[in-house]
């Protein structure tokens, strides 16, 4: 049995999960209103991810006898200014759900809750590879700058991003 405490906190994630769902899908239409087709396909792919971090968080609590409870989740901003912009925006959200991730690990610590040590150490490790591959395009950007054809190159590229494995 999961407590209380663990099981509001986890509650909490989904809801933030669900919203990074929300945030990349709206930045994935901004995308596709100005025929960044690449970075839409990329970022709604990332909006599939995060409703599969959702789940995963849905599915521990269900199977540790707890109770899940939705809350309510904000509602997007429609426009996120330049494509580096955008993966300006996603990087710090994402260390935002980070420090998050930290603060759940550190919760399920002193609960001793070994299981969800467990399950948030996936997440750990999720998070490395969600910043570094979004710091990557960062700074592939900030690198071309103002330079049309490296951006036409980088859309083209990430509309190759095809649905991840399932690393269980
Ligand atoms: Fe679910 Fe991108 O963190």
């Amino acid at each position: 049995m999961i407590s209380d405490n663990l099981q509001e906190a986890i509650n909490e994630q989904i809801k933030y999960e669900l919203y990074s769902a929300y945030m990349y899908l709206a930045m994935s239409a901004d995308c596709s209103d100005r025929n960044l087709t690449g970075f839409a396909t990329w970022l709604r792919m990332q909006a599939q991810e995060e409703v599969e971090h959702a789940m995963r968080f849905y599915d521990f609590l269900i199977e540790r006898g707890g109770r899940v409870e939705l809350h309510g989740i904000d509602k997007p901003p429609v426009e996120y200014g330049s494509p580096l912009e955008i993966m300006e925006q996603s990087l710090d959200h994402e260390r935002f759900v980070t420090s998050r991730i930290n603060g759940l690990y550190d919760l399920a610590f002193e609960e001793q809750d070994r299981p969800a040590q467990v399950m948030l150490q996936w997440f750990i490790t999720e998070q490395v590879e969600e910043e570094a591959s979004i710091d990557e395009i960062v700074q592939r950007m900030k690198m071309f700058g103002a330079d049309g054809a490296a951006l036409f190159m980088l859309d083209r590229d990430l509309g190759a991003r095809g649905p991840e494995e399932d690393e269980e």
